[in-house]
């Protein structure tokens, strides 16, 4: 059985909670990391009891900029691979008139993790090996009129991955950007989410796990989802336009 670390970021998420599980039960060791301790406390024990492994908690706030260097620094053990799971979807209607809760979907979406990424980034480099996960969204494929802030932050992420993969891939270290489509989670709890195009935390825990075996570089959890987006993506803007998406 591997003794490697999995660091997990934003791991009271519901689908970092799955994900950290399959890991787990694939023999590693695993570090969770997010702002709520007495959660994630919970989990550990549920992890450490239900596969026997070694499990860590970090307090970690991704809007806490300057405190990331100290954070990766403080990790005794340097995990082979991260998964980047904090993300907030907020409101977007509000935060239209309300700048400071727009900064805060970008911020957490996007500038949190270039933050963190580019200071464990530069640690899988210089050391050649490690996995770097990202959890974006397909609402980053193309700006829409219902989610422009979020959407405009994921691309962000979507791109900054797509940049970090190409830069560490000499040093071989791969990097995995993920694109959930729908997923019932309590991010969604209040929405009323189409069944067919909405995956579990489990299947997308599935897919970060086999991706990252893989060494892919970017996956849509249900595939319809690549051609749902497709067809967006491609639309003329002066149809795309009309659209109420
Ligand atoms: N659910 C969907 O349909 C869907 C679809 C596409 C993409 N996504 C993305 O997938 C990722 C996981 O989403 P989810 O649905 O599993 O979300 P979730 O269950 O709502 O969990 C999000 C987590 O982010 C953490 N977080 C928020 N702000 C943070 C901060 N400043 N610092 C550290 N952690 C912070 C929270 O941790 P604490 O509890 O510790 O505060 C929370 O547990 C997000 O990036 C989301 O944008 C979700």
């Amino acid at each position: 059985m591997t003794k490697d670390w999995v660091l997990i970021l934003g791991a009271n998420s519901d689908m970092a909670r799955a994900t950290a599980r399959r890991f787990a039960s694939a023999g590693y060791n695993i570090q969770l990391a997010s702002r709520n301790i007495e959660e994630l406390k919970k989990e550990s024990e549920h992890i450490r009891v239900k596969y026997r492994v070694e499990v860590q908690e970090f307090f970690f706030d991704a809007l806490n900029f300057d405190s990331h260097a100290d954070f990766y620094t403080e990790l005794k053990e340097k995990p082979s691979g991260v998964v980047v799971a904090f993300g907030i979807l907020g409101d977007e209607k509000n935060a239209r008139r309300d700048f400071p809760a727009a900064k805060t979907i970008i911020d957490t979406n996007y500038t949190g993790a270039v933050s963190i990424l580019e200071i464990i980034a530069a640690d899988f480099e210089r050391r050649r090996w490690g996995f770097i996960v990202g959890i974006s969204s397909v609402a980053g494929d193309r700006g829409r009129q219902s989610n422009y802030l979020y959407g405009s932050a994921k691309a962000g992420f979507s791109a900054y991955l797509g940049g970090l993969r190409h830069r560490l891939f000499a040093a071989g270290v791969s990097v995995l950007t993920v694109k959930p489509g729908f997923v019932h989670t309590k991010m969604t709890r209040d929405l009323d989410l189409p069944e067919k195009l909405t995956a579990t935390p489990e299947e997308v825990a599935e897919k970060i796990f086999s991706g990252v075996e893989k060494k892919k570089s970017t996956v849509y959890v249900k595939p319809v989802w690549m051609l749902i987006m497709s067809i967006i993506i491609h639309l003329p803007e002066w149809i795309f336009k009309r659209t109420k998406l």
